[in-house]
């Protein structure tokens, strides 16, 4: 079969990153460009100075992947951009400078699920991985547990009713005074602390839903009626809560399916936590458990190159009309 060379773009928060994928699982460059030095100021991400950062960045990005692959843009087979969900004004960023490049080097273009684009770095990392598996998408924006069927064919068994658990690491870190974002450093600091040490509240729920509002205010009112509580161990009985909750359900899931092989993904899955605990399921119960590369975990545009990569072969196509969709679902 010949190769198929897709360039992927990713505009979708606060990274531009433009990537050259071979098949779909070889990246010949993963060019990052964060902005998180930007935004760290204002304690979070600001759109409008997001999307006008994006627009200095992208060409730049573009050519720097080029130069890597060393290849020159007519050695492009197909064009993929994230379109949603994500911030609007960052995403018309990515998918208008998708277009023009589809448009002008006459190849395909295929908008990509920035979410799927999170599960598809598991292909990348675990060249061997194929569908079925069990994904735990873990982000700033999703929490979700999903069923893979094929690369394309997925089943949502349960998501978050409220916060996904990246905005309760990030809220709980700027609570206690931690630097935006708060995901890596609460995991740091988390280190030096003590697991057992605080009792916070656990919510579960019959079917396989999450819920993270619960410990999110637990922790920012103690914090608030304490504020000599010792922040590293407060950091560790939050990481270890919300890892028990996401354990639960995957264990559930893992057994009601049948199913042995367990894969993380997105942001929050390079919580080195996390990772050591799901690491420690799977030896205990002979589960495969797959934890992309940490630098695959958060946003970049190999992961989407891949996502990409398999929504075209099976035969998707987006046109010049493709628009952002900041509130896009799975399914
Ligand atoms: O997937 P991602 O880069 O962007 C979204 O699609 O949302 O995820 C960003 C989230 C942020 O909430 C960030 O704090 C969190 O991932 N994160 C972490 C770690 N690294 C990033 N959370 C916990 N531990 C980490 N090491
Ligand atoms: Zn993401």
């Amino acid at each position: 079969m010949e190769n198929i060379i897709t360039l992927g773009i990713e505009s979708s928060c606060d990274e531009t990153s433009v990537a050259i994928v071979k098949n779909g699982r070889e990246v010949l460059s993963n060019v990052i460009n964060t902005q998180i030095p930007i935004h760290e100021q204002f304690g979070g991400v600001v759109p409008e100075i997001a999307s006008r950062n994006h627009i200095k960045a992208i060409s730049g990005v573009t050519k720097e992947a080029l130069r890597q692959a060393n290849f020159s843009m007519n050695d492009i087979d197909v064009v993929t951009c994230t379109y949603g969900p994500g911030l609007v004004g960052a995403l018309l960023v990515g998918v208008s400078y998708a277009k023009a490049l589809s448009y002008c080097l006459n190849k395909p273009l295929v908008g990509v699920n920035h979410i799927m684009g999170h599960i598809a770095a598991n292909y990348i990392s675990y060249p061997e991985l194929e569908p079925p598996f069990l994904c735990l998408i873990v982000s700033g924006g999703h929490t979700h547990l999903v069923h893979i069927k094929t690369y394309t064919d997925f089943e949502i068994l349960g998501k978050t009713r409220d916060d996904a658990i990246g905005e309760a690491f990030d809220k709980v870190a700027r609570v206690i005074g931690l630097q935006y974002p708060g995901g890596p450093k609460i995991d740091k600091l988390a280190k030096q602390g003590n697991e057992n040490s605080i009792e916070l509240p656990e919510t579960y729920f019959e079917n396989l839903d999450f819920s993270f509002s619960g410990i999110k205010t637990a922790v920012l009112n103690l914090y608030h009626k304490n504020p000599d509580t010792d922040k590293a161990n407060l950091c560790a009985s939050f990481e270890k809560v919300v890892t028990d909750m996401l354990l639960n359900n995957t264990k559930k899931a893992a057994k009601q399916l049948k199913i042995k092989r367990v894969a993380l993904a997105g942001g929050v899955s390079a919580n080195s936590y996390i990772r050591e605990k799901f690491i420690e399921y799977g030896k205990s119960e002979d589960v495969k458990i797959y934890c992309p590369n940490i630098l695959l975990c958060t946003d970049n545009a190999a992961m989407i190159a891949s996502a990409g990569y398999y929504d075209y072969i099976n035969g998707k196509r987006s046109d010049l009309t493709l628009n952002a969709v900041p509130n896009l679902k799975i399914q």
